[in-house]
């Protein structure tokens, strides 16, 4: 897919834009999911409540993208993200292979959502950087907003994994042993 610059002329970095931020829709819609289950596989209070925080900010991370899309006069479309897929997976797996109520599950967990939001701050720095590049300020300017809450959440998930979940896993395994 092409886009048209301000000049009538096709740009390929435009072009390499929109097919990013349709892969941003499609990652954020099914993150509504992914962290709705994730929630509910959660052990811990915090976790729970971490996820259900972050389930609320990703519904304005979609509409952003909305309002993104809408500043480029272009509809919002969804475009599978392959690396996204494979995260999602990733949190399927270890939703499987650990047990619920357990404190390792919480371990795993949130690994897996700490993966998930490492990928969506790659994609939307590239994104805050390449609107800049093409003088989209008010897109730059809006997706750097859903950027900081990315980062504020990995920083929540670290502090509840250090707080006691980390050393609570490493209890059971000792007891499993
Ligand atoms: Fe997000």
């Amino acid at each position: 897919m092409t886009t048209t610059n301000n000049n009538g002329h096709d740009s390929q970095l435009q072009s390499f834009f929109m097919t990013m931020l349709q892969e941003a829709y499609w990652s954020e819609q099914h993150l509504l999911n992914v962290l709705n289950t994730m929630m509910i596989s959660a052990t811990s209070k915090e976790l729970r409540q971490a996820f259900a925080m972050h389930q609320q900010q990703t519904e304005k991370h979609v509409q952003r993208l909305e309002e993104a899309f809408g500043v480029l006069g272009a509809e919002p479309q969804a475009v599978p993200s392959v690396g996204m897929q494979g995260l999602f997976d990733d949190g399927w797996q270890v939703i499987d292979e650990t047990e619920a109520g357990s404190a390792n599950r919480d371990v795993a967990l949130i690994i897996a959502a700490q993966k998930v939001e490492h990928f969506e701050m790659a994609c939307y720095g590239s994104l805050v950087t390449l609107a800049t590049t093409l003088g989209q300020k008010d897109i730059a300017k809006l997706l750097g907003k859903t950027l900081k809450e990315e980062k504020q959440t990995d920083a929540a998930l670290t502090a509840i994994a250090e707080s006691k979940i980390n050393q609570k896993a490493r209890k059971e395994q000792t007891v499993a042993e």
